[in-house]
């Protein structure tokens, strides 16, 4: 099958590689098409440097990608729920290749009415927002804020909360507010020209680019508000984020309002997403499709929304 690998930190290239078998648990999917997250881009670059032990340890075999939408062609023991010919998603390792295996909790039926492009964005991004919003307790009438909110976990979020009824303000670059707008945000605000911070107070943050410092973070939510931090885009190349992020957890021990950001994969949850696609509650944006040897451009690209890469011919034009 072919295969996007890591051959260096930095390096990938289209491999061929035997076809994993599934084992107990698990199901073998014929790969349609794979987001392109913030963390694959990570894992590729081998940044921060501190992970890389942990990055090689997953990349063995050393292909990328997690998000995973495609039809099962084999189902190894003990497997119910699921049987070849089924459509689904799912997340797991390796998942940048013709053929992927993934354990079943970590799996979903999806709609055969739903592009497997759309879909593509939802299994890390999708789950990853879901959950959040869940750990930010947001509900009808909570005041959110989400930082990073043009991203691919960001734009999600934001509608989300626009369907559970929340009054949504988005934080990203001005070349987005037109779409956060369409996409239900009620404001909108630049992180070049204004500190979300000082917009307070907030019910819920979901804060996906971790900038500014926690104290501020803390001191601009309501009472009963939560701040969920996610590792973001600051730090150096080698701890990256995470001094912060182990700022946010200390501060959490004696503030629970301060929560890090964490998410998994679970069966309900890529459900509940996919079904939010389905009835149109939430549209996934997908700024540009490539094909798997066309990767490396997408991961230099910052269109906005979700990238994807197609292992079944789509293609587009890199369309904003
Ligand atoms: N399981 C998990 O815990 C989990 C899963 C997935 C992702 N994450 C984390 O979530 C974060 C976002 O991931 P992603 O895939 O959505 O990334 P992404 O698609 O690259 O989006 C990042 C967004 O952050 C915005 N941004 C950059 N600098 C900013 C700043 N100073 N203030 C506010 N916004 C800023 C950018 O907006 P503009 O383009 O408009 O400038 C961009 O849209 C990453 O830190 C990632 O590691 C965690």
């Amino acid at each position: 099958m072919r295969a996007i690998t890591s051959v260096a930190w930095g390096r990938i290239e289209m491999a061929d590689l035997p076809e994993p078998l599934p084992g107990a648990g698990q199901i073998r999917v014929r790969q349609e098409a794979s987001g392109i997250g913030a963390g694959d881009v990570l894992m590729a670059a081998g940044r921060p440097w501190i992970a890389r032990p942990a990055f090689a340890a997953m990349l063995r075999p050393p292909i990328l990608g997690r998000d995973v939408v495609g039809v099962v062609d084999a189902v190894g023991p003990g497997v119910t729920g699921f049987a070849v010919g089924d459509r689904v998603l799912g997340e797991g390792p390796h998942a940048w290749a013709g053929a992927v295996v993934l354990d079943v909790g970590s799996a979903a039926h999806l709609d055969p009415g739903i592009p497997a492009e759309a879909a593509a964005a939802l299994p890390v991004s999708g789950v990853t927002a879901l959950q959040a919003l869940r750990m930010a307790n947001v509900r009808t009438g909570s005041r959110l804020v989400v930082v990073g909110a043009s991203g691919g976990v960001g734009h999600l979020a934001v509608q989300l909360g626009v369907h559970v009824g929340a009054d949504v303000t988005a934080v990203c670059s001005a070349a987005h507010h037109a779409r956060m707008r369409e996409l239900g945000a009620s404001a909108a605000l630049d992180y070049r020209d204004v500190h979300w911070t000082d917009r307070g107070p907030w019910d819920a943050v979901l804060d996906l680019a971790g900038e500014r410092p926690v104290a501020a973070c803390l001191a601009s939510l309501s009472p009963d508000g939560v701040y969920v931090s996610s590792a973001g885009t600051n730090g150096g190349p080698v701890l990256g984020p995470l001094p912060r992020l182990l700022g946010v957890a200390l501060r959490g021990r004696f503030d629970r309002r301060a929560t890090v950001l964490s998410a998994s994969p679970r069966t309900e949850d890529l459900a509940t997403v996919a079904e939010h696609v389905r009835t149109g509650a939430v549209v996934p944006w997908i700024s540009r499709v490539v094909a798997p040897e066309d990767v490396h451009e997408a991961l230099d690209a910052h269109p906005g929304g979700k990238q994807v890469v197609s292992f079944s011919g789509a293609r587009s034009p890199h369309a904003g």
